[in-house]
């Protein structure tokens, strides 16, 4: 039996859950235990995740799982929870402006808008909570098969593409956040 503190980590087989969850189970004597939530126990990232010192556990339904967290922090007197999130694209137009397509009946950008809708459960709650907004992960620059890998040019010269004109590309490494 421990006495360490548990922190439960959705999505900890992903990249910004990971990044976390291992900060933890690589800290044994920080006073943390992790317990990693994903919906695949059996995938390599879950099993190695508990063979370096974590708990996994199964969950799924992003939107439910927000909800209990919101529904407990409120219960547990949580004085400050920070909510990683993401924008609500629908906040910024309809769902029937078709220049974008609707997914699942009711998104734009599914891995935004839940986030972004599950803000609401940490509003209504009264929970005191910072929406953290992250920029992009540089990491993903680096993950084999992201569309976001950089390709070299005719000009032999590595470019990424990105639909922002001129704009400048905010970005953060998973290991500084
Ligand atoms: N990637 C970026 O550049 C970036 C930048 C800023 C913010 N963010 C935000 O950071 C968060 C995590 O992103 P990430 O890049 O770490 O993504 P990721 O690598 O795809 O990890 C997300 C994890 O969430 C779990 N998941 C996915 N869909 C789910 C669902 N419907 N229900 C329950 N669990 C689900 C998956 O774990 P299992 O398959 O193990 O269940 C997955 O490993 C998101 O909120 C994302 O919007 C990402």
């Amino acid at each position: 039996m421990t006495d360490a503190k548990i922190v439960a980590v959705i999505g900890a087989a992903g990249a910004q859950g990971g990044g976390l969850a291992r900060a933890i189970v690589d800290d044994p004597h920080g006073g943390f235990a992790c317990r990693a939530v994903t919906r695949e126990p059996a995938s390599n990232r879950a099993r190695a995740l508990a063979e370096r010192g974590a708990e996994v556990v199964r969950a799924d339904k992003e939107l439910e799982q927000a909800s209990h967290l919101a529904g407990a922090a409120k219960a547990a007197g949580v004085h400050h929870a920070v909510w990683s999130t993401q924008q609500n694209s629908r906040d910024r137009g309809a769902l029937e402006d078709d220049r974008f397509p609707t997914l699942q009946g009711r998104y734009k950008v599914p891995h935004w808008d839940a986030k972004g809708e599950a803000n609401q459960f940490f509003i209504d709650h009264g929970v005191p909570t910072t929406f953290l907004l992250l920029p992009t992960f540089w990491d993903n620059l680096l993950t084999p098969g992201a569309p976001q890998r950089p390709q070299r040019g005719p000009d032999g010269v590595l470019a990424i593409t990105a639909p922002m004109g001129d704009m400048s590309l905010p970005g953060i490494a998973l290991g500084d956040h």
